[in-house]
């Protein structure tokens, strides 16, 4: 099986691109993200306190994440319900943050992210994959982009879903989980030594897509 890592911060365009390669490559995509923010998600649907790991750990045993695809989208399921769209509130992503930090919340998931890589040909995109769950890939980029730029385009998506968040807001919130993602002590938020730069501060989608697909092209040559 073929794997393709993409890492890199909030914002940065990773999941717009890795789905948009994995479809015209006919890999699957996974999105990491979806599966710390499932179990931020549960922490606050339980009135705990997803920065205490205690208390997050605790909760782990009743969770149960399945990710599947559904016209290629796709979805995750929590304890059985559907919280795909649920988890892109901006308190899940906070609370998501919050308990990707924790030790054990890591080990969690990092068994069902390998198993998915074993399993399919994948572009799996996150923080870490690159240098702990797949330190293998055949491919490895990191993408990232300046934190103002991100917070536009992040900012911009909110307000089509009719959110009110001020641009400043979102960036404030963009520079703490970026703080949070690269100061962690377990897994942090870095470059594999082997994975290539792509910055698409100053490309557009379409820009960004080709210069990732030239890149998993060069790899697989
Ligand atoms: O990619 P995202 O914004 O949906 O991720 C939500 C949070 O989960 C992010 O703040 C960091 C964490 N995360 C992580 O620690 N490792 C991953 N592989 C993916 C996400």
């Amino acid at each position: 099986m073929i794997a393709v890592a993409i890492d890199g911060p909030s914002g940065a365009g990773k999941s717009t691109i890795a789905r948009e390669v994995a479809r015209r490559l006919g890999y699957l995509y996974i999105d990491t993200g979806a599966l710390y923010r499932s179990i931020g998600l549960y922490v606050l649907r339980q009135n705990q306190d997803p920065h205490l790991a205690e208390q997050v750990e605790k909760l782990l045993p009743e969770i149960d994440l399945t990710l599947c695809h559904e016209d290629g989208v796709q979805q995750v399921y929590l304890n059985g319900q559907n919280v795909s769209e649920e988890i892109r509130l901006p308190e899940v992503s906070m609370a998501a943050s919050a308990v990707s930090a924790h030790p054990p919340v890591r080990q969690f998931l990092l068994a069902l992210q390998r198993r998915l890589a074993a399993e399919n040909n994948v572009i799996m995109d996150g923080r870490d994959i690159g240098t702990v769950i797949l330190p293998d890939a055949k491919v490895k980029i990191f993408l990232t982009a300046s934190a103002q730029r991100r917070a536009f385009r992040r900012w911009q998506e909110l307000k089509e879903k009719g959110a009110s968040d001020t641009y400043e807001q979102v960036l404030a919130d963009v520079e703490q989980r970026d703080y949070n993602d690269s100061h962690r002590e377990i897994a942090p938020l870095r470059q594999a030594p082997d994975a290539v730069l792509v910055d698409t501060t100053q490309l557009d989608l379409e820009a960004s897509i080709d210069r990732v697909q030239q890149i998993i092209a060069e790899h697989l040559d």
